[in-house]
């Protein structure tokens, strides 16, 4: 197939680019480095610089193409908090105006990155895909919120082929956002420089950590699927942050100091997926342990 991906110069988007092309999809990527890079490309990419919000170039690049998996999106929680309308005009507007440049290439078929965000604060554990999108705590969740409706809408106007896939918390080799918000790729960087640590709530949250190779696949399968689907992509295990630095303490054999950084505004306690419904409709589950997907990373950082 030939596809397009959205914000494939990000992490995310450059393994599931590598994905695709092994499995000898063609893939373009639009991206306006505002956050990636030219080094996550894979030489196999034609690759356009490009801003979702100029829909006439949508409007030229698209024909031709089978499928978008729409990954371009800004993505920090607090930069959220900061630039509530950069974040509604980027995400939002973003993804209206490239639904409509899809409709009019006649090109129906969307994948979406949507989040464990969308959840908000739940209501209870493990989440399902039917729980309730009302608890919103931050400009980010709201836009993922509004952006998968408006592909939900285009379905239901246009009859497009909309799989939406709620990512919980993805790590792995290549994560470096810029700034790094997340909590795998700061905890390793600190160890490797045997720095402190810096943690929020004495560890005690709890989150479900998807390893970056077993999320890219979970975009596979959608490619082929009609209709309109939402799915939570997750390992169904809940792991406490401070069990992930001391299993990182176990991999590299020493240990460093915590610095206890207290508690942190929004923060939700627990957030653990069901992924039952992609495991059922599509086959697809997490196969990484965390150990093994840490060593993976710890060796990315180490490199
Ligand atoms: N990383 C996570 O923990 C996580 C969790 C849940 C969901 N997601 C979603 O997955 C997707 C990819 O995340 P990531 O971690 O790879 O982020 P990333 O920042 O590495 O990649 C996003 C890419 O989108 C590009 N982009 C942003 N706005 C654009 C625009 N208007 N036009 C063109 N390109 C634009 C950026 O330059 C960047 O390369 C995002 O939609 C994000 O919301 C990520």
């Amino acid at each position: 197939m030939k596809i397009l991906v959205t914000g494939g110069a990000g992490f995310i988007g450059s393994h599931v680019n590598k994905l695709l092309l092994d499995q000898n999809h063609q893939v373009t990527v639009v991206d306006n480095l505002s956050h990636g890079s030219k080094d996550n490309l894979d030489s196999r990419v034609n690759f356009i610089q490009e801003d979702l919000n100029d829909q006439p170039k949508l409007e030229e690049i698209l024909p031709g193409h089978d499928a978008v998996i729409h990954m371009a999106s800004l993505i920090e929680v607090g930069e959220s908090v900061k630039n509530p309308v950069g974040f509604v005009e980027n995400n939002i507007l973003g993804t209206i105006k490239l639904l409509e440049a899809m409709r009019k290439s006649n090109v129906k078929k969307i994948i979406f990155s949507s989040s464990a965000c969308v959840y908000g604060t739940p209501l209870k554990t493990p989440i399902t895909e039917a729980d309730s999108l009302q608890q919103q705590e931050n400009p980010y969740g709201l836009t993922k919120v509004s952006m998968e409706q408006l592909c939900i809408l285009y379905h239901k106007l246009y009859n497009f082929d909309v799989t939406i896939l709620r990512y919980f918390n993805p790590y792995g080799p290549g994560e470096q956002h810029i700034p790094e918000t997340h909590a795998i790729p700061n905890f390793i960087k600190s160890v490797l420089a045997k720095k402190p640590i810096p943690l929020f709530w004495k560890g005690e949250q709890v989150r479900d950590f998807i390893y970056i190779k077993d999320l890219a696949n979970a975009h596979i399968l959608p490619l082929t699927q009609s209709g309109l689907h939402i799915y939570n992509v997750g390992t169904e295990n809940g792991t406490k942050v401070i069990d992930v630095i001391n299993k990182i303490f176990e991999i590299v054999g020493y240990k460093v100091e915590i610095d206890d950084k207290g508690e942190r505004k929004g923060d939700v306690q627990t957030l653990v997926a069901s992924s039952r419904k992609i495991k059922n409709d599509l086959g697809w589950e997490a196969k990484v342990g965390l150990e093994e997907g840490l060593k993976e990373t710890i060796d990315f950082f180490n490199r």
